[in-house]
């Protein structure tokens, strides 16, 4: 059994939906394969901001509309140091560009749900997902139904959208693969908690204990993490434990209180960095977590991935319309272009923001300059800002 497709895509995720979408607009068939069930992809808990362009895009595309009812409009950020804090008004820095806070899995919902109402096809629940003949005229992909059914997808041109640990990376031969990774000596401890809002906005915090984020979902719910050692287990951190650390870490000011409720969801994720600067080998294109990570300290990880797939499937559309290729050649140099800005911000916030034992006491007064020259400078602090509501898109 097989099916043809124009564009096959394995994973569900920011990258493949969004790469799905735009193709339908411009009049492109893509069929989209993805491990998880419906509910699991629905209910993965990752972070929720969308930089300005992106809010925009999926206003445009007319996927925005759940999204304006629920979402939360942010113009600035707070950050907090030395028993201090210091507001960013990005909306003033950046001529009026704000954030939208609202979470990754909303965004998957709203464009599953208009996939399947435009008659889109997503295969949930798949297995053996592998991508073959990809230096030829006609990949394809071969995979196993929830049923225990093969099948495979016949296509022009496959894309790998499938996170870090997916087949689209790895199908790429290894000698081929050029990459970069840093790994950090942190992790983040999440939580989602039943309470009402405590801030205005979110609150980036350098505690001398580590760092702290307080961030929302709705007036009622609520998102904050810790700094923690990545190999630390969840059991380790009981409710009261993870209350007391947030207390300490984000209540150095005044007589400020932070909210507690009920916690619903928590678990650790280990921070890194990491890009893979091969991004096509023949007619396979990656794109999102499959070619590059951030730390999630700029929340940049779901911006970059729609990043990419607006510029792949311009490419796309102009090899598949107009039989022009150039666009496809240039996809990997055009994208990396954003996606090392995106790896230095992180990377900057991350390590600005953190606590790090194997910091020496010299770095460590730097990382302090660091955010007493924020604090201090309209011109740091604009740079910040314009990097936070994502850069101007070259594409
Ligand atoms: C989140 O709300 O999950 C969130 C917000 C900001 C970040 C990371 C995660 O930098």
């Amino acid at each position: 059994m097989h099916q043809r497709t124009q564009v096959g895509i394995v994973g569900c995720g920011p990258a493949g939906l969004f790469l799905a979408h735009l193709l339908h607009r411009a009049g492109i068939e893509a069929i989209i394969l993805e491990n998880r069930t419906r509910e699991a992809v629905e209910g993965t808990i990752r972070a929720g901001v969308l930089e300005h362009w992106v809010t925009e895009l999926m206003r445009e595309m007319g996927l925005g509309d759940r999204m304006a009812r629920e979402g939360h409009f942010h113009s600035g950020i707070t950050l907090q140091y030395g028993r201090s804090r210091f507001h960013l008004d990005m909306e003033e820095l950046t001529g009026g560009k704000r954030v939208t806070v609202y979470a990754q899995h909303e965004v998957l919902r709203d464009l599953i749900a208009a996939r399947l109402a435009d008659g889109g096809i997503i295969h949930f629940d798949i297995s053996d997902a592998a991508f073959h003949d990809i230096e030829t005229t006609q990949p394809r992909i071969t995979f196993r139904h929830a049923d225990g059914r093969e099948d495979a997808l016949i296509c022009d041109y496959v894309v790998g959208a499938d996170g870090f640990h997916g087949p689209g990376r790895q199908a790429i031969p290894a000698a081929d693969r050029r990459e970069y990774s840093k790994t950090y000596p942190f992790g983040w401890l999440g939580i989602l908690a039943h309470a009402p809002t405590s801030w205005h906005e979110l609150i980036y915090a350098r505690h001398e204990e580590g760092f702290a984020l307080l961030s929302t979902r709705s007036t009622e719910i609520q998102r904050m993490y810790i700094q923690c050692d990545p190999q630390d287990d969840i059991a380790n951190w009981p409710d009261e434990r993870i209350w007391a650390t947030l207390h300490r870490r984000l209540e150095t000011i005044g007589d400020w209180r932070l909210s507690e409720g009920a916690i619903f969801q928590k678990g650790i994720i280990p921070l890194r960095s990491f890009v893979c600067e091969t991004m096509r080998h023949g007619r396979l294109f990656i794109a999102g977590d499959a070619a590059h990570i951030v730390p999630p300290t700029g929340a940049k990880g779901l911006n970059l991935a729609v990043a990419d797939v607006l510029v792949l499937s311009r490419a796309l559309e102009a090899a598949i319309r107009r039989n022009d290729t150039d666009g496809l050649d240039a996809y990997p140099a055009t994208a990396l272009r954003r996606v090392w800005k995106a790896e230095r911000f992180s990377w900057m916030m991350t390590t600005m923001l953190h606590r790090d034992d194997a910091e020496t006491p010299f770095e460590h007064r730097i990382r302090m300059a660091d955010l007493d020259y924020l604090a201090g400078s309209r011109n740091a602090q604009a740079a910040l800002a314009e990097n936070y509501v994502g850069l101007p898109f070259e594409g």
